[in-house]
């Protein structure tokens, strides 16, 4: 019997309601909470009694705030590489391609892997509050959970190539303006809202809704996801990732040469 440590999974009228619950780190993917993700889509594709999930942060502040920056500081470049595609492989390739829906509902602040996730779920919907945005440069890295394919995609490549580069955020307003999220709610009525949508998806044939995900993300060229591995992990050997994340921890600004 397995038992989450960083998830609060809730199950109701075939909607699970998943929780990432590590409020103290603003809701960092750590590798436990990686592991509990990885297990629990596992467990839900099996499980009839899940027909959509909705995935959300703990708190009212933060949605997901990225990868856990104090656990990768010391990592190297292999390590650094691992930590992307094995991300890649056991959560946010097995997000995207779940035959049941994901909705993001986004309730604070989506960075870096937080807003990966976010984008790797088939949609979003946010509360007045959040903020989305890829800050990864800041830390002398680049998006390692698929960034730098998904956002492109969603809102074109050039604000993706400016959001990237400058690591500036985007309101809840704006992301909506730009198609990054369909809808923007109350903080209050988020979950409500969310799982209102839900709601009318389970009336829907399961069946067709399983292929039209398939058929959807058919039109995705995977090479690029492979290039940002490389990539990411590449960085980690560099100073610019040292001054990065050790600026990071002791919360000043970097200074990179
Ligand atoms: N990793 C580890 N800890 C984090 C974290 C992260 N990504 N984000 C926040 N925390 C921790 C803070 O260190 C702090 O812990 P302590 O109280 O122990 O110091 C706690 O959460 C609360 O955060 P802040 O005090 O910083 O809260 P704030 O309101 O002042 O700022 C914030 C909020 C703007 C989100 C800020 O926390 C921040 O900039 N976080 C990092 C965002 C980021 O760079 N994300 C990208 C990570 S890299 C990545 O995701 C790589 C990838 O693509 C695979």
């Amino acid at each position: 019997e397995y038992t989450y440590e960083n998830l609060i999974v809730e199950i109701e009228n075939k909607i699970a309601l998943v929780t990432l619950n590590r409020p103290q780190a603003l809701n960092a993917l750590n590798k436990n909470l990686l592991e509990d993700l990885s297990h629990f889509f596992d467990e839900a594709l099996v499980d009839d009694s899940i027909r959509v999930v909705i995935l959300t942060g703990s708190g009212e502040k933060s949605f997901v705030a990225g990868a856990d920056i104090k656990e990768f500081a010391s990592f190297d470049g292999k390590q650094g590489e691992q930590l992307a595609a094995k991300g890649q492989q056991d959560v946010f390739d097995k997000v995207e391609k779940f035959t049941k829906p994901v909705i993001a509902a986004v309730n604070g602040f989506a960075l870096g892997g937080g807003l990966e996730l976010a984008m790797a779920s088939h949609f979003r919907i946010a509360s007045k509050n959040a903020k989305l945005g890829l800050p990864e440069v800041t830390l002398g890295l680049i998006p390692g959970y698929g960034g730098t394919q998904r956002l492109p995609k969603l809102i074109g490549k050039g604000r993706a190539m400016q959001a990237i580069m400058t690591a500036e955020m985007f309101s809840a307003d704006r992301a909506y303006e730009i198609g990054l999220v369909n809808e923007v709610v109350e903080q209050t009525e988020l979950i409500n809202r969310v799982k209102e949508i839900a709601t009318k998806i389970t009336q829907n044939s399961s069946v067709a809704i399983r292929h039209a995900i398939t058929a959807i993300n058919a039109s995705d060229k995977e090479i690029g996801f492979d290039i940002e591995i490389k990539s990411f992990g590449n960085l980690f050997d560099e100073d610019d990732f040292k001054e990065g994340t050790t600026a990071f921890v002791e919360k000043r600004k970097p200074n990179f040469k």
